[in-house]
């Protein structure tokens, strides 16, 4: 399937997109599906408007009761951390939309030991979520950031979580940070119906640029390991994280015109 990349020209033109187009991917599962919409979340900074921006829809707008949200990583600390995930999508969305709390499907005992809440977390998801070709829990759609050093989720260069083809949710050492996350692995992202890179900044731009066109070598650049196995894979970026960097071949690209 080929590459779904829009263009917006800044980070609030990105932000404000990437609400619009994952409102539309709810309501056609609504339109289609009884089962709920399972959505796991990125942690980090770029994320923070979108989330907001959902937070600011009207009353209504979306059917959250009809929503699941889940983590795609988690860093290793309580969920009232500066640094928690939780805590982030806690203040800039689940604070302004009705969701049902056994809608917020977090990770646990965020903080503890970094092993256990992984397999919980994993035994969680198998047991919620309907299962793909591969055997991973099918969530319908992954967001993802990515990182200076092409990282994403918690799947760090030259961490073990790499190499994980078995399970879908596992603790990494992130020796660079010095510390434990939790996060999906790639099987369990590449199992998604939709996979979106929300990448904005020209700080990025190195970054996409050696996930689009550096040699592959996802020891190095792990952003490469995303390949939906049946899915979509989309880049929601804004003008100045691609640059004039080229699209890769084959690509359906749209620059997304300020509304
Ligand atoms: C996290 C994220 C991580 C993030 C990238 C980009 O827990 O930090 O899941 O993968 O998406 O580091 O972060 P920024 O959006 O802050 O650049």
């Amino acid at each position: 399937m080929r590459d779904r990349i829009h263009i917006c020209e800044g980070a609030e033109a990105l932000a404000s997109h990437a609400a619009t187009w994952l409102v539309d991917l709810m309501v056609h599962h609504f339109e289609t599906s009884d089962a709920p919409f399972s959505l796991a979340l990125s942690g980090g900074s770029t994320p923070k408007r979108l989330y907001q921006r959902l937070g600011e829809l009207p009353a209504g707008r979306v059917d959250w009761s009809r929503v699941v949200l889940l983590w795609g990583d988690e860093r290793n600390v309580p969920a009232d951390h500066a640094d928690s995930n939780f805590r982030m999508v806690q203040e800039n969305l689940l604070d302004h939309i009705d969701i049902p709390a056994s809608n917020v499907w977090a990770v646990p005992n965020p903080g503890g030991p970094a092993d256990e809440a992984a397999a919980k977390y994993q035994d969680w998801l198998l047991e919620r979520l309907p299962r793909a070709d591969n055997s991973m829990p099918q969530i319908d759609c992954v967001l993802l950031g990515m990182g200076d050093d092409v990282h994403t989720a918690s799947l760090f260069p030259g961490s073990r979580a790499l190499a994980e083809q078995s399970r879908a949710v596992v603790e990494n050492r992130v020796e660079k940070l010095d510390t434990w996350r939790v996060t999906l692995t790639a099987p369990a992202i590449n199992a998604a119906r939709h996979v979106a890179f929300l990448i904005a900044g020209a700080g990025k731009q190195p970054a996409l640029d050696s996930l689009w066109h550096g040699a592959l070598d996802p020891e190095k650049y792990p952003s490469q390991l995303i390949r939906p196995q049946a899915g979509q894979l989309w880049f929601l970026l804004d003008r100045a994280a691609i640059g004039s960097l080229e699209t890769p071949a084959p690509a359906t690209v749209e620059v997304i015109a300020p509304s």
